[in-house]
């Protein structure tokens, strides 16, 4: 049979190595091996029932036909009063555009602005689809490097990297693999720093309310219209109400920019389920509710995180700063490097094959020498994992 013609621009896309680490888990398991998968990006919990519920309602309702590009009215409009009443943020309807996850949100902000020859700039260690995105355009990814600010991007080194050819950032805090959340102060002179050079902002707050205090929320929904203006904001209902295969999320940008990302979507998607949105947007409303439920999901995601850091520290050739926030651990294992193992792909390989435990290497994210570990998983797994690591490295096998 002959090679299939693929596309440029798709031939020029990675796939994704997130997915290849999911795949070498289940592909592990699948042979009886007792595996702990550590690579998993969603949430361990099941979807609120009272969501699950709504969307129920929404079927009986007959919510089953298209709906606008852009969303329903009570969708948009939905978006709009949880941002005011939740963060005192001002969100008209027509700045909002439901999209099919946080995922397609991103792409149809990135492919309604970025042309062949634009360079877009994405802070280092990245989540892996936005170098894709921008490649996809014909842009060109440039990355800054951010660990002399203990990952944590600055306004500087975003002032440093800006050329004539800068059309977009790519912003994600909380991080995605870091859990870095950028203080709300810095992340105002970031943005404001662009917005004076006619840049861009794509900012990805999937993991908006995954913070651990004292850590602060910040969404650039609250800058004012004149930094609005240069802003996208990216958000998903995937994290923060457990709903990642329901596929829902948004994006809140100026009206001009929401327009021309309704038309792409009107191309290709169309829209996100209608009954999802009926549900997503009722949960809104209710959303005392819905900040409960996910104030739970924190509240064991930090019980999980401060048991897991200072355990993963006590490893010999480990070395892990505190997350800030989402569910990731990111695991300095340059300790480890050397004539055994050459890179974090072979530590990461070594805990596979000798602890069948699963890491997503660090080089996935633009940062060879780290590994991203979720916890997103249960304090069982978790204990297991610690165990079984300790043996391999330490040298006297501590107890857990
Ligand atoms: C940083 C980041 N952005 C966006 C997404 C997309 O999520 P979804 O499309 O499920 O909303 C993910 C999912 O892992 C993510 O980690």
């Amino acid at each position: 049979m002959t090679s299939f013609p693929v596309s440029e621009n798709v031939s020029k896309m990675k796939t994704s190595s997130t997915f290849k680490a999911m795949q070498a888990a289940a592909n592990l398991r699948e042979q009886g091996f007792d595996v702990i998968d550590l690579t998993v990006g969603e949430p361990d919990f099941p979807t609120p029932d009272f969501i699950k519920e709504l969307a129920i309602e929404g079927l009986h309702k007959n919510i089953t036909k298209y709906t606008p590009s852009a969303g329903m009215k009570p969708f948009t409009e939905a978006v709009g009063h949880f941002y005011a009443a939740q963060f005192g943020a001002e969100v008209a309807p027509s700045e909002v555009v439901a999209a099919c996850g946080g995922k397609q949100a991103l792409f149809n902000a990135a492919c309604t602005l970025l042309n062949p020859g634009d360079e877009c700039l994405i802070p280092k260690p990245y989540w892996v689809s936005f170098p894709e995105m921008v490649t996809f355009t014909g842009a060109t990814p440039v990355f800054i490097e951010t660990e002399e600010t203990d990952f944590i991007l600055s306004a500087e080194q975003v002032a440093a990297a800006i050329t004539d050819r800068t059309k977009l950032i790519i912003i994600n805090s909380p991080s995605n693999p870091s859990g870095c959340v950028i203080p709300a102060a810095e992340m105002r002179k970031i943005i404001e720093v662009c917005a004076a050079r006619g840049v861009y902002v794509l900012t990805d707050e999937c993991y908006l309310f995954f913070v651990y205090p004292p850590a602060e929320v910040f969404t650039a929904a609250v800058l004012p219209k004149e930094l609005r203006d240069y802003v996208c904001i990216a958000g998903s209902f995937s994290k923060t109400y457990a709903m990642t295969g329901w596929r829902i999320g948004y994006t809140i940008a100026r009206p001009e920019w929401s327009k021309e990302m309704t038309k792409l979507q009107s191309h290709s998607a169309t829209h996100p389920t209608s009954f999802v949105q009926y549900a997503c947007a009722r949960a809104m409303e209710r959303r005392e509710e819905s900040m409960n439920a996910v104030g739970a999901m924190l509240a064991e995601y930090r019980r999980r995180r401060d048991w897991l850091i200072p355990e993963l520290n006590k490893i010999e050739g480990f070395k892990c700063a505190m997350p800030e926030g989402a569910f990731y651990a990111f695991l300095d294992v340059r300790g480890l490097l050397g004539d055994r193992f050459k890179v974090s792909a072979d530590v990461a390989e070594y805990l596979l094959t000798e602890a069948q435990t699963v890491a997503t290497d660090g080089a996935a994210f633009g940062a060879e020498g780290f590994l991203r570990l979720s916890y997103a998983t249960s304090m069982e797994n978790l204990h297991t994992a610690i165990a079984r690591m300790k043996k391999l490295f330490n040298s006297q096998t501590a107890a857990v």
